[in-house]
């Protein structure tokens, strides 16, 4: 009897916990697949989210393809559930445009980067008054030294006739540009950044570009991380979340350290200001001031990281799809030369100023950015 009892009271805890999990099976359910449909007031979604992952399947084939397709059939502007982080895509020039010059205040911001530790310093990932006064910092400097401009183009000349020269000396042989196209840009940025560009050999320059060549590579992963933040804690070093991290504090100790030190070696009466120097004025100019500023040294560190992995990855693998378009229409690249010939004879290697002169040139970079569209994407901020 008394075990009758037992038994029947464990098939009904058994049969009340079954309920119970199941409830919270469809509430789940409930929340994952209803709630986005039913919360009003944003866009409309191009598909049926699936449980738990959201639009991700859908992207199971690359996403530019699906993308274009999902703008055809719901329009310019819809939502989608990245895990269940909503996302609401803009397309278009007109309605690019007038998110970004209507509402700037939402738009200042990028969406959290749980992969990157200090994902909020530093002029790409601050936000609000931090990415304010960074970005206009760093902005106002590289300006001075001419980005966008034709005065920085005597560096990007020297540079390019010793990227030449070596593909010279392979006499043919087959190479991997991309590593040596890497670290030509970021020789560039070095002698803005630095006062000094290195030799592709120099010890200290190839292990940065290294490091920061294997730091991109681990990037590949981390928008499943930024979904699901609690992946980069699992133990070993799944998805490649440590080595960005470690890639990270190695660019920023080891590198970031050796520059500055090298920057306020050089500097003095007669050196040309660096980016490191001006910035370190500006911070110094604003700290006696007594401004509320978030000019520092270890933001420095960090703007340095960044702009050399902003600016090397993204000109490096424009300039690769550049030759491989160029060895595929044989034909477009000596149209290329002969106008390159026309203009400057066959001695001198064109720059910034004859840009103007150069309009076929002009096209194929152009055209060669349009059909290569490294980044097509991008994330609020402007
Ligand atoms: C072909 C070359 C390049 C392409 C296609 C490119 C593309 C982009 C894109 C799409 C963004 C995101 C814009 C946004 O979210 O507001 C961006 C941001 C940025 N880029 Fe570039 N970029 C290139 C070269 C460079 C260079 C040479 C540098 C510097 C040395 C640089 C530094 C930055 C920085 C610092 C940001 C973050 C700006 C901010 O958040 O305020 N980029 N770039």
């Amino acid at each position: 009897m008394i075990l009758a009892t037992f038994a029947s009271s464990t098939l009904w805890s058994t049969v009340t916990l079954g309920y119970a999990a199941l409830t919270l099976c469809l509430i789940l359910l409930v929340k994952t697949l209803v709630k986005p449909y039913m919360s009003g007031n944003i866009p409309p979604f191009p598909a049926r989210p699936y449980p738990i992952l959201g639009h991700l399947p859908y992207f199971a084939n690359g996403q530019r393809q699906k993308l274009l397709e999902f703008r055809k059939t719901t329009g310019d502007i819809f939502s989608m559930f990245f895990g269940s982080q909503l996302f609401v895509v803009v397309n278009g020039p007109r309605l690019v445009k007038e998110v970004l010059v209507k509402h700037p205040d939402t738009m200042n911001s990028r969406p959290p980067q749980p992969f990157v530790d200090q994902g909020d310093y530093g002029v790409v990932f601050s936000n609000g008054a931090m990415w304010k006064e960074q970005r206009s910092v760093s902005q106002a400097i590289l300006r001075s030294f001419g980005m966008g401009k034709s005065s920085l183009s005597h560096k990007i000349s020297e540079e390019i006739g010793i990227y030449l020269d070596t593909l010279a000396a392979l006499d043919g042989k087959p190479k991997d540009v991309r590593t040596l196209t890497a670290a030509s840009i970021s020789n560039v940025i070095c002698s803005i950044m630095v006062g000094k560009r290195f030799d592709y050999d120099d010890p200290l320059f190839k292990s940065f570009v290294e490091n920061f060549t294997r730091q991109i590579a681990a990037f590949d992963n981390m928008s499943v991380v930024a979904i699901w933040p609690w992946l980069r804690y699992i133990p070993g070093n799944f998805l490649g979340a440590k080595t960005v991290n470690m890639c990270a504090q190695i660019i920023r100790q080891e590198f970031g350290d050796k520059f500055i030190e090298l920057a306020l070696k050089e500097d003095g009466e007669d050196a040309a200001p660096t980016f490191i120097t001006s910035y370190i004025k500006e911070m110094k100019k604003a700290q006696k001031q007594g401004n509320d500023t978030t000019l520092s040294m270890e933001q420095l560190r960090i703007n340095l990281q960044q702009l050399f992995i902003a600016g090397t990855d993204t000109t490096a693998t424009t300039l690769t799809w550049f030759l491989v378009y160029m060895l595929n229409y044989p034909k477009i690249q000596s149209k290329m030369y002969e106008e390159i010939c026309s203009v400057m004879g066959p001695e001198r290697a064109p720059d910034m100023q004859d840009k103007v002169k150069l309009p076929y040139t002009n096209a194929v970079i152009m055209e060669t950015q349009r059909l290569a569209s490294i980044a097509p994407q991008r994330y609020a901020k402007h």
